[in-house]
């Protein structure tokens, strides 16, 4: 009896780490939420990835969404990365709470940890939105280098940002914040879920 007590716990604590890689996905929705093919938790900051990708045309149609929004200071980010694995280079959607109460969306080309402003990102980027309701998502579809199978991601959570220049400032050195990045595969073929986002 003890040891089938204690087969079903470690089947319990074996099964649930999958069950919970869905489970900010799930519990989230937006808007059209069913036009995307796949979607992923981005579970080290509460996050979930929903994503189409076109192979016939290069593009990538993401929604970004952040479940634990509660300080409207804040702005949240996701974020392709062409050349590196974290912040420094990453071609970044930032997104915060104008005073009105609407979400407002930017684009920053992320050069240097320092003076991180507004800018065109280094690809083609269509259909910028965000919402907020019970989520923050933040909405785009971006074009993708032909034939790429992959893409790095950078997702992120931070501190202020200054309304008038759009300069945010730093997150937070957390752990939760520092492996918040992964490669995503455009085309997931085993499974849609990890815990860092490399899926
Ligand atoms: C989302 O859908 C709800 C219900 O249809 C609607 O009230 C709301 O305006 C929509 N939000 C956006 C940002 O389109
Ligand atoms: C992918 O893009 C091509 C070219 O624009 C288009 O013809 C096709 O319908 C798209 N596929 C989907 C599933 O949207
Ligand atoms: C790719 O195809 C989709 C679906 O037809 C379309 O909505 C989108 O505008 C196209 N994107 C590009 C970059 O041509
Ligand atoms: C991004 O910023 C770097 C450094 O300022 C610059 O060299 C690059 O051209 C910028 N990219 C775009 C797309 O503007
Ligand atoms: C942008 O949105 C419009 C309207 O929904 C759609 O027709 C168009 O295909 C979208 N463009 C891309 C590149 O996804």
């Amino acid at each position: 009896m003890a040891s089938l007590l204690l087969l079903i716990l470690l089947l319990a604590l074996l099964i649930s780490p999958s069950q919970a890689d869905t489970a900010i996905c799930t519990s989230q929705t937006f808007n059209n939420s069913n036009v995307y093919t796949n979607y992923a938790d981005l579970t080290s900051l509460g996050s979930c990835l929903h994503w189409t990708y076109n192979a016939s045309n290069s593009s990538h149609a993401v929604a970004f969404v952040f479940v634990g929004y509660t300080n409207y200071d804040s702005w949240i980010a996701w974020a392709i990365n062409p050349t590196g694995t974290g912040m420094v280079s990453a071609q970044a959607l930032v997104a915060y709470i104008l005073d009105d109460g609407t979400p407002a969306v930017k684009t920053y080309n992320i050069t240097s940890y320092s003076s991180i402003i507004p800018g065109k990102l280094s690809f083609d980027v269509w259909n910028v939105s965000a919402e907020y309701t019970s989520a923050f998502t933040i909405f785009a579809t971006v074009k993708v280098p032909e034939k790429a199978e992959t893409v790095n991601q950078v997702w992120q959570v931070g501190g202020g940002f200054n309304k008038i220049t759009g300069m945010i400032e730093k997150h937070s050195f957390a752990a939760a914040n520092l492996i918040s990045y992964g490669t995503l595969s455009l085309v997931p073929t085993g499974g849609t879920t990890n815990t860092r986002g490399d899926v």
